[in-house]
Parts: structure tokens; C-alpha cells; sequence
């Protein structure tokens, strides 16, 4: 079961192998988005809106897909850390910064 760490909230959480980053931290209560308008104005998890972006850690990470490719295009190349919450699949402990 892994265990995600939101650095900026100090909060650790397990999770069930296989679900969503963005589902459970906002399940959670922690959530991704830094701040209201983030909150209240992003696509819902479509991968469109950006709103969700994370930075994050751990061993075991599945590569960025094709929608967070198009999207972090000018990002990644910098920070390959960052992510969409929306599109990540957890499948080890991760830390996350809500950026
Ligand atoms: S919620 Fe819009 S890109 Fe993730």
C-alpha cells in the first residue's frame, strides 16, 4: 500500500495500488491545487487545464504520458519531476510538492 507525503501540507496518506494522484489527495482532503481559483476553475482531470501540476519523488514512477507530454512539453525538459496530478497512476511511495 503505498504512502504518499505532500511536503508543503506535512501529511502522509496510504493508498490503494493503481489510483489516481488527484482522486486521492482531494479525497483526502489535501488536494493539488494551491489555491482557490485553482480549486474551483480546472478541467476536472481531462489533462487540459494544467492547474494540477506536482512536483514529485519516488522510486518507482510511471513515465509521463502522451497528454502530460504535450502539456509540460516546455516544462519537462527542465523539471522532469513535475507531473499532472490528474494523469498519474500510483504505484509506489511518492513525495509530492503542490506547486
Ligand atoms: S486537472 Fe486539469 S490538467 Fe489536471
Amino acid at each position: 500500500m503505498p504512502e504518499l507525503y505532500f511536503v508543503n501540507e506535512n501529511k502522509k496518506i496510504n493508498v490503494e495500488d493503481g489510483m489516481n494522484l488527484r482522486v486521492v489527495s482531494n479525497d483526502s482532503g489535501v488536494g493539488v491545487y494551491s489555491n482557490i481559483f485553482k480549486k474551483l476553475f480546472n478541467c476536472r482531470g481531462k489533462g487540459m487545464c494544467g492547474t494540477c501540476l506536482v512536483r514529485i519523488e519516488g522510486e518507482k514512477i510511471e513515465p509521463p504520458n502522451e497528454i502530460e507530454n504535450k502539456k509540460l512539453k516546455k516544462k519537462l525538459p527542465k523539471d522532469p519531476n513535475l507531473r499532472l496530478a490528474c494523469q498519474l497512476t500510483i504505484s509506489s511511495d511518492l513525495k509530492i510538492h503542490t506547486l
